[in-house]
């Protein structure tokens, strides 16, 4: 039997299709539904995605609708849909647009799917998540963001690739938003054990910690269309498996803070443990003095964003 009921990917982009798919193929769910407003792409991606089955062997029923109905009985949601950046855009610029769609969204499942655990992903993602917290009226613990696990793995990629090591042994934590003021943790960085500082330069590790904070404009400006979404989407796949085996991961979300690092009534992204109901338990860890202002930094400029959506009509 599936772990999960059902999970609903809200958004048939390139990262609803692709999430769908990874989650289908990792058959941990009776059913995916794939929902978008755009009447043939959420159905036909769908079906696309179900043909597959006999040959992958996963027994998920894969749907698509353009109804938010599809939210009821839904386990888990993941919010993906929304605009992607150009570009030239920072994910700031998206905020008024996809705050109006988050809005419809968090209403549905409020209405629908009260008992869900949400996975934000639209972007600006920290502001997202606490907006759709805010209108959806679930608790703080089970709506959070994707982002950490995101940038940690484009971090752990370059190191891995410095080091001719693989990617898997790699382990760091990048903390902070889901934006320029990330901030990869070197002091929680380490290659089987070994800490970063013994394995590369002070030059070396900084030019990583630079393509890491860039690594969403590296692709954006790679694709001109869109932004990325393979390793979105495996990085999503790897929360919505962590809720549904009940799994007590250890991962980096934007999750609800208050008090912890020192922060209250904010969205950003900190170490949890996360199981079936969501976020278990934040887990503070000891940062260096500089670490700890480059957080605070990161925190205020998730505030200044929670500001202008507060400004923001609707
Ligand atoms: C990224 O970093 C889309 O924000 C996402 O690629």
């Amino acid at each position: 039997m599936s772990a999960l009921g059902k999970v609903v990917v809200l958004g048939a982009g390139n990262i609803g299709g692709s999430l769908a798919q990874r989650l289908a193929e990792l058959d941990l769910a009776r059913e995916v539904a794939l929902v978008d407003i755009i009447d043939g792409l959420p159905q036909g991606k769908a079906l696309d995605i179900q043909e597959s089955a006999p040959i992958l062997g996963f027994s998920t029923q894969v749907t698509g609708a353009t109804s938010l109905d599809a939210l009821a009985g839904a386990d888990v949601v993941v919010e993906t849909a929304g605009l992607a950046r150009k570009p030239g855009m920072s994910r700031s610029d998206l905020l008024e647009k996809n705050a109006a769609i988050v809005r419809g969204h968090a209403d549905a499942v409020r209405r629908h799917a009260p008992d869900a655990v949400v996975v934000v992903v639209t972007n600006p993602v920290d502001v997202m998540t606490y907006y759709f917290r805010e209108v959806s009226g679930l608790p703080p613990a089970r709506v959070f963001g994707e982002s950490g696990t995101l940038d940690t793995a484009r971090f752990r990629t370059f190191v891995a690739e410095a080091l001719h090591v693989a990617p898997r042994d790699v382990t760091s934590f990048v903390l902070g938003t889901h934006g320029d003021t990330m901030v990869p943790v070197l002091s929680l960085t380490s290659v089987g054990g070994v800490p970063i500082s013994k394995l590369l330069p002070p030059d070396r590790i900084a030019a990583i910690v630079e393509r890491a904070k860039q690594g969403g404009a590296e692709i954006v400006n790679l694709l001109k269309t869109g932004s990325a979404f393979y390793a979105p989407t495996a990085s999503q796949a790897e929360l919505v498996s962590a809720i549904a085996q009940d799994a007590h991961r250890l991962l980096p979300v934007a999750a609800h803070l208050d008090g912890e690092f020192g922060e209250k009534d904010v969205y950003v992204g900190v170490p949890v443990v996360l199981g079936r109901r969501g976020v278990v338990r934040v887990v503070e860890v000891d940062l260096t003095p500089t670490e700890r202002s480059a957080f605070a930094a990161s925190v205020a400029a998730v505030r200044a964003d929670l500001a202008l959506l507060a400004k923001t009509p609707g």
